[in-house]
């Protein structure tokens, strides 16, 4: 009897001392820790947590946002973005799992767009475009600068785009700032300016899975849209020019809805885009923060709403995943496990003159914020 007491009571104290190591390990706040080294520069995580236990990290390779554990409506914690264990796992990083984007963020015609009469080329890497910056010094495989926040949970990435790379004009001071708030929020904040013309559209490039990463596909996941428009695009996924309405098409979400409910109809911009893969015009009255998407997840209860300054979301349901990536805690990534939710200027707005403006001139200062915000229902 005695004995049964003192081996429980140390399983007991066992456990207790285990809790406590891990409410020690979640300490709200920022932490940083070395993640290997790029181009001979040191790579570090900054785990940032706040007073519920939402954790986040994010490197200064790409500003890359490696996790989210998020909690579901039984408090359970669990990771819900795609990505690797290790620094290597991102090299190269073909998908762009949670990186930056830019210099131009989603697609460029022709690998060129013209400014001040001069004509720009820059490296195409998506058959005839552009995608995402280029191939080069693009925003998403670059060491940044980084500073944890003093009063913030939070970390700033900062980086200097020179004149020229990937074929972009000017001298471009990039700022991006990771801030985790006590009601569940990451803050992005993006910054710029320049010392000549250029056309910008930076944007995050995380894969979420509400049900946790890896466990399996998002298609029961429901979205709501607030886009009335979309922007329909040809063969090479680059806009028309056209705002199509989205009532009574399949990209219609502005009531919440399965996302796999008409994603394999015969639609010949689903055809094209192999799923959703387009970019929507967000409703917005002026130019503050507006809700553009809500994703709920029945299974756990978790809730992502995206909220933004941008005019636009790309909405991509993960489609290029093929099973041949396998990321983190071993897990093999298929076709649409994930989902992005890319806010951001239209694509191919240098080469779309009745597109809202992309083009930062010297002087002007960018600013554009965007809001994840986490939750279960
Ligand atoms: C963006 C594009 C997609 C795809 C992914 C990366 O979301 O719109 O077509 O290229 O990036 O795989």
């Amino acid at each position: 009897m005695i004995q049964r007491f003192v081996s429980l009571s140390i399983i007991v104290l066992l456990l207790g001392g285990m809790l406590v190591a891990q409410s020690t390990s979640s300490k709200p706040g920022v932490q940083e820790q070395p993640f290997g080294t790029q181009d001979g520069r040191p790579v570090h995580l900054y785990t940032l947590t706040n007073s519920h236990g939402v954790e986040i990290k994010a490197m200064n390779y790409g500003g890359i946002i490696v996790s989210i554990k998020v909690p579901d409506r039984k408090g359970q914690l669990a990771d819900i973005v795609l990505g690797h264990d290790k620094l290597e796992g991102y090299i190269p990083n073909p998908p762009y799992f949670g990186a930056i984007v830019g210099r131009y963020a989603n697609r460029i015609a022709n690998g060129e767009f013209t400014l001040d009469g001069k004509t720009y080329h820059l490296p195409k890497n998506d058959g005839p475009n552009t995608l995402h910056g280029g191939t080069d010094k693009t925003f998403n495989k670059v060491v940044w600068d980084a500073e944890p926040l003093k009063s913030k949970t939070g970390v700033a990435f900062s980086y200097l785009s020179h004149d020229g790379d990937d074929g972009f004009p000017g001298n471009l001071h990039m700022k991006v700032t990771y801030t985790l708030t006590d009601t569940n929020e990451l803050v992005i904040d993006y910054e710029a300016t320049t010392d000549k013309a250029t056309p910008i559209n930076v944007s995050q490039h995380s894969y979420f899975n509400l049900k946790g990463q890896g466990d399996g596909d998002i298609l029961d996941h429901e979205i709501m849209i607030n886009a009335d428009r979309f922007t329909p695009v040809d063969k090479n996924l680059i806009p028309t020019g056209e705002l199509r309405p989205v009532k009574g098409t399949p990209f219609d979400f502005t009531k919440s809805t399965r996302i796999g409910s008409r994603i394999d109809d015969n639609n010949e911009q689903l055809v094209l885009g192999h799923g959703y893969d387009h970019n929507f015009v967000i409703n917005r009255k002026g130019s503050g923060l507006v809700l553009a998407a809500r994703v709920y997840e029945p299974t756990t209860g978790r809730v992502l709403e995206v909220s933004t300054t941008q005019p636009g979301v790309q909405f991509y349901t993960g489609n290029f995943l093929d099973g041949t990536i396998t990321g983190k805690d071993d897990k093999v990534y298929k076709r649409r496990y994930g989902l992005c939710l890319e806010t951001q200027h239209f694509p191919d707005s240098p080469n779309h003159p009745s597109f809202p403006n992309t083009i930062l001139k010297p002087g002007e200062k960018f600013h554009q914020t965007t809001v994840f915000k986490f939750s279960t229902k």
